[in-house]
């Protein structure tokens, strides 16, 4: 039988690095093999860790790992030729906004560093040795903050999304990140910080979803559904930034930034990986509540993942709420320019048909809603 126990160092343990991953000055996390391939950090035991949880898991029950439809999320707005479109305009800083904002996020990762574990074994009726639960205190939480937002003097993804935008647009002038979250929150008649709040909201709810079990253990298991889909949703953002950056004449040092973008991509399967394995084992097992009650693990991780899908269908689901948003940034940055009105017409000749539209959405909430599968 493969390990299935681990130290917290056996999970944060690296590869013995030919050479590091240096971006421009950056030292990021990570590095190459002899052969100069890229190894994703903290990886040495970490990925067949999780492997090895996983078939214990199947080998408890025929549940499938909790996971989102496949169609959650509206295509990626503006699309790539709708973005190329800017560009060959000279409209750049839409396109720097928008890359500003996926490092900010990825730098929000850091928030599951920051959770509060509670006794895991207390939480459940069963023996939860060997598990991905297990070891959620034990690296596996630390290595995903360590991997988004870098730790000490290594960069992580948040950092290696900057360099991305500086290396494309030879160092444009971006100012405060944060200064241009609250643009963006604030545009498109609010529909920007609407957008915003859904995805704090899938993260992090206002309300106790299961009062039965203890808030610190609600508070875990909401960051965890909460960031499985903002790890979803990311894939669909880094095949976007790679078309765009890999194929538009008016981007520099192509190569460059799609390399970097393919690495940030390969560190992320465990984080996707091990937060479907943990949730689905807590679906699995029974929860002892705050009285002492057993309460079904579905019972506890369906309500709270519900929760999540809808804040992150507000953030990314919803194609009107995005593209309100951006139109928003758009206008702004199109102001006193005096073919403005050609400008946007072709901008938005080139919309994609929504083919997902928000009714079909809406229906697969509330198929969720009614215990359906999805
Ligand atoms: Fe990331
Ligand atoms: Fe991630």
């Amino acid at each position: 039988m493969d390990q299935l126990d681990y130290t917290y160092d056996e999970i944060m343990a690296d590869h013995p690095f030919a050479e590091p991953l240096v971006v421009q000055d950056l030292h990021c996390h990570g590095g190459y093999d002899e052969d100069g391939n890229y190894i994703p950090p903290r990886m040495l035991n970490r990925e067949r860790a999780i492997k090895a949880w996983h078939e214990k898991l199947q080998s408890e029950t025929n549940r499938p790992l909790l996971d989102c439809p496949d169609d959650m999320f509206a295509d990626f707005y503006p699309n790539v030729a709708q973005t190329k479109y800017l560009l060959s305009e000279g409209i750049r800083q839409p396109l720097i906004d928008i890359l500003t904002q996926i490092g900010t996020v990825e730098g929000f990762g850091a928030i599951i560093g920051q959770v509060q574990i509670p006794d895991l074994q207390k939480l459940f009726v069963e023996d939860v040795r060997g598990t991905a639960t297990a070891h959620l205190g034990k690296g596996l939480f630390e290595a995903h903050a360590r991997d988004e937002a870098g730790f000490e003097d290594i960069s992580g993804h948040r950092d290696m999304w900057y360099a991305v935008r500086d290396i494309a647009f030879e160092y444009p002038e971006c100012g405060d990140p944060m200064q241009m979250m609250m643009k963006q929150m604030q545009g498109g008649g609010g529909k920007g910080g609407e957008a915003m709040a859904g995805m704090a909201s899938a993260v992090m709810p206002q309300n106790r979803i299961v009062p039965e079990i203890s808030k610190q253990a609600e508070i875990m298991i909401s960051r965890m559904t909460g960031l499985l889909l903002i790890e979803r949703l990311a894939f669909q953002t880094f095949s976007w930034a790679k078309e765009v950056l890999g194929s538009s004449e008016d981007l520099a040092h192509p190569e460059d930034t799609t390399r970097i973008v393919d690495f940030i991509c390969a560190d992320e399967y465990p984080h996707v990986d091990y937060t479907q394995v943990a949730l689905t084992e807590m679906q699995s097992r029974t929860f002892i509540g705050e009285d002492g009650q057993r309460i079904p693990g579905i019972d506890v991780i369906e309500p709270i993942w519900k929760n999540s899908m809808k804040g992150m269908f507000g953030f990314s689901g919803k194609r009107s709420t995005r593209r309100d948003m951006i139109i928003s940034l758009l206008n702004q940055d199109l102001e006193g320019n005096r073919r403005k009105d050609e400008i946007l017409r072709n901008f938005h000749d080139l919309e994609t048909p929504d083919v997902m539209p928000e009714v079909h959405q809406e229906a697969n909430l509330a198929a969720a809603d009614r215990g359906m599968t999805y």
